[in-house]
């Protein structure tokens, strides 16, 4: 890490748009309850000028950032070393310095294991088989996170079944895309439902599956986080199976980048949670 400011690194969130973003909340709650005397802005670049902001991010006073829509394929080709995780999932959306050289992660998939393992403790015991509805890129990074955990068979449906058969395909055996009308069989044997696609956030219909066929046992992920309690989850709740809502995951994503540019591993604590669900609560 080659901070410009080493007395007071900063670091930013970069987006187009990025007014909504709540990552200067995040981080700025970990700087102030580690007292690091380091800052978090926020930065709307647009994708023309992406290209430049990413060069001078140093230059800028800047010991790296994240990166959200749309910005995350482009970081990935203007790294100049990437995370292994980074090069399967083909997006960045961490950058930081080594050795003068910009250097990318994508965390998505370690947020997402994170949450996961914080709030349904024990999950992966039960979940040997997985189904995940969507195939855009969190589709991506969560077939990565369930397959490198150890789940041994996810079913892939998709509203556009030729995204599934491509993700499936990139993925090998262990992915099969499936039709929407053969979910009531998968979700059979499922010890996990994951919803990857926009449905049920705010503004958005809802997802509408029928969650009667899953074992007890099951957990049901969602990624969306606004609103907190989606359909799918209150639906999951209803039946008693475990519900994980997508907020676990946008704060876990935010912990590896924290640690690269302030030196220090924050938690994701009750105290963080209940500030950002009080924003998205409005
Ligand atoms: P991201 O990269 O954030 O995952 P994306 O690539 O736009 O975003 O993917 C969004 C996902 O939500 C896709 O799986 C999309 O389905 P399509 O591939 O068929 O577009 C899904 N999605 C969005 N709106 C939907 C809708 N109204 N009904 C069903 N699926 C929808």
């Amino acid at each position: 890490m080659t901070p410009t400011n080493l007395a007071a690194p900063k670091a930013c969130v970069i987006g187009w748009p990025v007014s909504h973003s709540r990552s200067p909340m995040i981080h700025g709650f970990w700087l102030d309850q580690l007292k690091i005397a380091g800052s978090y802005e926020r930065e709307a670049v647009a994708p023309q000028d992406f290209p430049e902001f990413a060069h001078s991010l140093a230059a800028r006073g800047f010991a790296g950032g994240n990166v959200t829509l749309p910005h995350k394929e482009a970081a990935f080709a203007l790294c100049s070393r990437t995370t292994q995780t980074a090069r399967m999932l083909q997006a960045v959306n961490t950058l930081w310095f080594e050795d003068g050289l910009l250097c990318g992660d994508n965390t998505d998939a370690e947020g997402f294991l994170g949450a996961l393992d914080q709030d349904a403790p024990g999950w992966a015991d039960r979940a040997e088989n997985a189904v995940v509805l969507g195939a855009g890129g969190a589709a991506r990074a969560i077939l990565f996170a369930l397959l490198q955990r150890g789940v041994k068979q996810i079913s892939l449906a998709n509203r556009t079944k030729a995204r599934a058969d491509d993700l499936a395909r990139h993925f090998g055996p262990a992915v099969e895309s499936i039709a929407y009308d053969a979910l009531p069989a998968a979700l059979k044997h499922a010890g996990l439902l994951v919803n990857t696609t926009s449905l049920g956030m705010k503004g958005q219909p809802p997802l509408d599956v029928d969650l009667a066929p899953l074992p007890a046992f099951a957990v049901v992920c969602d990624i969306v986080y606004v609103p907190l309690e989606t359909d799918l989850l209150a639906a999951a709740r209803k039946r008693g199976l475990r519900a994980v809502s997508g907020l676990g995951m946008l704060l876990h994503q935010a912990v590896p980048g924290f640690e690269r540019w302030f030196g220090t591993r924050p938690s994701v604590s009750q105290e963080l949670r209940a500030l950002v669900e009080a924003d998205i609560r409005g």
